[in-house]
C-alpha cells in the first residue's frame, strides 16, 4: 500500500523507537518529566517564544490556546476552510463558547482588508453591545485546506497587523509551519515573530508517533496548561513520547526537502494527464489538492484497488500527501495509478 491519504501515517523509524526507549521520564504532571521539558525549551527557542507546552494532538493546542485567550461569547476570526472550523469537532464553540467568523480566504490566505471587514463598525446611533466582541485572530500556515499554501510574508505581517490594530489576539496554527520554513528559507521563528501563540506539530510531516506544542509568554503558557489540564490532557510519563518528538525535530526537519521534491514530481506528472486539474504553482509544500473528471470517491477507491491511498477533499476534489515514508519509486507508482485510472482502463463511474 502507498499511503497518500496524510502526513500522519508515518511510523518511528529504529533510531527513534530507540532514542524513546532510553528516554528518561518522570511525572509531566507534577512537572518533572526531564525528556518534556528539553522538548518545550527546544521548541520554545527554534519559535523564538518564552516557553511552550507540550500536549497530545494539534487539534488540543488549538483549542486549549483559544480557550485561553477567550471568553464564552467571543468572536474569533479564522479561515472558513481552516483545520480549526472544519477538522477539530466543533471545538471553538463546544470547549470555549466562541463563535468562528469565517473568512472566505484564497488557499487559505486571506487579506487585511478581509480581517477589517470581518470586524463590526460601530458608529454613532448603534449600540456597541450589539455584536460579540472579536478577541482572537486564527491564522493556519502552511494551509491544510488550501492545498499545503504557505502565506506569503507580507500578507502576514500586514494581516497580523490589522488583528492587532483592532485589538485582537493572534494564534497561528503552524501544525506545519516546519514545511513553510523548509520551502521558503524563512525560519520558523520569523513566522512566528508577532503572535502571541503557535501551534506546532511533530506528528505530521517531522514523523514523531504523538505530539504538539503549544508556545508563546511564560504567562500565556502557564494559562494553556491549565487548560491542557482542564481538557484532560495531563501526562504523566509522557517522556516517552516526547523523546520521538524531539528526534523529529532534531533530525527530520533536512527530509521535508524531499517531501516537496516529491509532491513536484507527481504535480508535474499530473498537469499533464488530461482532465486532470491542478494548477502547479499552488504545489508549494508536501501536499497536493486536484479535480478528477468523475465523483472524487470512485477515483479514489478505483486507486485503492491498484495499492495508492488518498482522500476525497469535495466532489471531484483529492488530496495527497507526501511524507517519510513514501519513496520517490513509490510515487512514481502513483503517479501512474492516476494515469490509468484518470484514463478510464478502471471501472470508473464518469458520470
Ligand atoms: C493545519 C492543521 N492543524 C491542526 C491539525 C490537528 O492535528 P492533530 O491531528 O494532531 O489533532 C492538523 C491535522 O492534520 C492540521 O492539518
Amino acid at each position: 500500500m502507498i499511503d497518500l491519504r496524510s502526513d500522519t501515517v508515518t511510523r518511528p523509524s529504529p533510531a527513534m523507537r530507540e532514542a524513546m526507549a532510553q528516554a528518561p521520564v518522570g511525572d509531566d504532571v507534577y512537572g518533572d518529566d526531564p525528556t518534556v521539558k528539553r522538548l518545550e525549551a527546544r521548541v520554545a527557542e527554534l519559535l523564538g517564544k518564552e516557553d511552550a507546552v507540550y500536549m497530545p494532538t494539534g487539534s488540543m493546542t488549538n483549542q486549549v490556546a483559544i480557550r485561553s485567550h477567550t471568553e464564552s461569547g467571543d468572536l474569533v476570526l479564522m479561515d472558513a476552510a481552516s483545520h480549526v472550523v472544519r477538522s477539530e469537532g466543533g471545538g471553538p464553540a463546544a470547549l470555549s463558547g466562541v463563535t468562528a467568523q469565517r473568512i472566505a480566504g484564497d488557499r487559505g490566505i486571506f487579506t487585511a482588508d478581509q480581517v477589517e471587514d470581518s470586524l463590526a463598525t460601530p458608529h454613532a446611533g448603534s449600540p456597541t453591545t450589539l455584536a460579540p466582541p472579536a478577541t482572537l485572530l486564527c491564522v493556519e500556515n502552511t494551509h491544510n485546506g488550501g492545498g499545503g499554501s504557505i502565506w506569503p510574508l507580507e500578507t502576514l505581517d500586514a494581516v497580523v497587523a490589522a488583528g492587532r490594530r483592532a485589538g485582537l489576539r493572534c494564534h497561528l496554527d503552524g501544525a506545519r509551519v516546519w514545511n513553510a520554513s523548509e520551502a521558503t528559507g524563512v525560519p520558523p521563528a520569523r513566522y512566528a515573530r508577532d503572535f502571541d501563540s503557535v501551534s506546532v506539530c511533530f506528528s505530521k510531516a517531522l514523523g514523531a508517533p504523538v505530539g504538539s506544542a503549544l508556545c508563546g509568554s511564560a504567562a500565556f503558557v502557564r494559562r494553556a496548561r491549565r487548560f491542557k489540564q482542564l481538557f484532560g490532557g495531563g501526562f504523566r510519563q509522557a517522556g516517552v513520547i516526547a523523546a520521538g518528538a524531539l528526534y523529529a525535530l532534531e533530525h527530520h526537519r533536512d527530509g521535508l526537502a524531499d517531501d516537496h521534491a516529491k509532491a513536484g514530481f507527481l504535480a508535474d506528472v499530473l498537469v499533464d494527464i488530461p482532465g486532470v486539474e491542478l494548477v502547479r504553482e499552488h504545489v508549494e509544500t508536501n501536499i497536493l489538492r486536484f479535480r478528477v473528471p468523475c465523483r472524487a470517491g470512485d477515483f479514489v477507491d478505483a486507486c485503492l484497488v491498484e495499492g495508492v491511498a488518498m482522500l476525497v477533499a469535495g466532489g471531484r476534489d483529492v488530496r495527497a500527501v507526501m511524507h517519510r515514508d513514501v519513496s520517490m519509486g513509490d510515487v512514481e507508482r502513483a503517479a501512474e495509478v492516476v494515469r490509468g485510472v484518470v484514463g478510464g482502463r478502471h471501472d470508473v463511474n464518469y458520470d
